[in-house]
């Protein structure tokens, strides 16, 4: 009976539902059901989550079907054409399921959301609701309005929004290692790039409020937190009288005290900002992960400077030099743009020699898209054909697959801490977990071993991308 009032009053009139939600302490029995799917970047999956959040507050419950869902949610990225691409060819495929289930309501959130803004609605017909990344507080109020037969757009940007109340719900993880959010927004300006525009100004999240959400995590079983920002670098955060401040290093430091147990990483360095200070930090402490992800674009100091990256090849190397001095043995990746506006061969081949030089553990490599808007699109053109992208993309990707592999076998022989992360994907007779370096590291069950749990093992074997090996004492 209850349920059926409740449904009823809430189909009249969605905005009455927080109402009775808090008259009668407690959610309507029989949630509507949401299905959220994700792209881009890690800072987006952590964003579905704080969405998850806020939906389930308003009674939504969520499923992993999207043809049984109420709504979808397309958690979007705009940061290369083929990731929009990708966008718009699943919205058809929603889109055909909305035709057989009347009443669907799709929402497309995130970073295309904000570029395209209202135009969206023009563009793809069967979407309701538009909301960039950081409007998703007024969900309540923007569903409200659809179920009263209107389309809703909010795409406005935030100097202070951090969600730091909100608590995340958990999507689709492994129950050890979570993602936590420690800043949104990026004041950087390189030119190919469109996060400035669609994420907005940098803002930095109220440390305590990290704090707690990481020793929950801890109280719930997770073992490793991923802190992230778009350059944790720069995380900079005062108190609004001032007396108190802190700097990532500190932030580092004080997320690393939580708990022995708690592993933590974050993602991602900036090479103009990586201080000699988190480097010691790090090196302080065993929890903090060796590893670093710096991304260098280019080897290059003029492509660099076109890009706007602000440091140039020297400095990146310094960097680098200072990573080996301070924490030996400390896995280093990388961002890699092949291709960039006016980009020469010999150019190409100081990238090539940077690689050369750092020796990647891991690499993540693109092909130049200009995406509209940014710097690049206004002043440089986008003259590198496409057959020269993809070669020099290809010959990257080789020489990344050398290093890899060097890294991987450097790694042989030695016993490696790995925190068990479940089942490996190739067999269940077998788990897998990452060591501090962030290598996949398989090795064969055994009874009363469990994710969460840290685990010796001696690698034995390799792949490009995964240690094999067995457990030791
Ligand atoms: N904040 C991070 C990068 C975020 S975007 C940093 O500054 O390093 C992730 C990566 O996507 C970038 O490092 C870059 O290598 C790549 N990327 C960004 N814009 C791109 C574009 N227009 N074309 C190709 N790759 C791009
Ligand atoms: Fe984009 Fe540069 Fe900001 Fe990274 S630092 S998000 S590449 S503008
Ligand atoms: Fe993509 Fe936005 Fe992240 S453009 S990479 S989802 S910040």
């Amino acid at each position: 009976m209850f349920e059926t009032a409740v449904r009823k009053e809430i189909d009249e009139n969605r905005q009455g539902e927080a109402l009775i939600i808090e008259k009668e302490g407690r959610k309507p029995a029989a949630g509507r059901l949401l299905y959220i799917e994700s792209y881009g970047c890690q800072m987006n999956f952590s964003d579905s989550e704080i969405v998850a959040s806020i939906m389930m507050d308003m009674g939504f419950t969520t499923t992993g079907n999207y043809k049984e869902a109420d709504v979808i949610f397309i958690n979007t990225c705009s940061i290369r054409e083929n990731a929009e691409q990708r966008v718009r060819n699943r919205l058809k495929e929603f889109g055909a399921s909305k035709l057989r289930k009347p009443g669907m309501v799709i929402g497309v959130l995130g970073c295309m959301a904000e570029r395209l803004k209202a135009k969206f609605l023009e563009e793809e017909q069967l979407v309701d609701v538009v909301v960039g990344p950081d409007a998703y507080r007024d969900l309540p109020n923007l569903i409200g309005r659809l179920d009263e037969g209107e389309k809703a757009v909010n795409v406005l940007l935030s100097r202070e929004e951090t969600y730091a109340d909100v608590a995340p719900v958990r999507l689709g993880g492994n129950g050890v290692s979570a993602f936590v959010s420690i800043m949104r927004g990026c004041d950087n300006m390189c030119s190919f790039c469109v996060v400035p525009f669609t994420r907005g100004r940098e803002r930095s999240r109220d440390p305590h409020s990290i704090r707690r959400e990481v020793e929950g995590l801890l109280e719930n079983g997770y073992r490793e937190v991923t802190l992230l920002g778009q350059n944790v670098d720069s995380y900079k955060w005062a108190s609004e009288t001032g007396a108190e401040a802190m700097n990532f290093a500190g932030l580092l430091e004080y997320v690393a005290e939580v708990s022995p147990l708690m592993r933590v990483r974050f993602s991602t360095s900036h090479p103009k900002d990586m201080s000699d200070e988190v480097l010691e930090v790090m090196s302080r402490h065993e929890n903090i992960c060796k590893y670093i992800h710096l991304p260098v674009q280019s080897g290059n100091s003029a492509v660099l400077d076109r890009m706007n990256r602000t440091y140039d090849r020297a400095w990146y190397m310094n960097r680098v030099e200072a990573i080996r001095r301070i924490i030996p043995g400390c896995a280093v990746s990388t961002d890699i743009i092949c291709g960039f506006c006016s980009e020469t061969e010999e150019e190409h081949q100081d990238t090539l020699s940077m690689m050369d030089h750092v020796k990647y553990d891991f690499a993540y490599m693109f092909k130049y898209s200009e995406r509209p808007g940014t710097l690049a699109a206004r002043k440089y053109e986008d003259n590198v054909p496409e057959e020269v992208k993809s070669r020099r993309l290809k010959e990257v990707i080789e020489k990344q697959q050398q290093h890899s592999r060097l890294r991987m076998e450097q790694q042989l022989g030695k016993v490696q801490k790995v925190l068990v992360e479940g089942p490996s994907k190739k067999s269940d007779q077998d788990l897998c977990g990452r060591n501090d370096q962030n290598a996949m590291v398989v090795f064969p069950r055994e009874e009363g071993i469990r994710p969460g749990d840290y685990v010796h093992v001696l690698a034995e074997r390799c792949t490009n991308a995964t240690l094999i090996g067995k457990l030791v004492q």
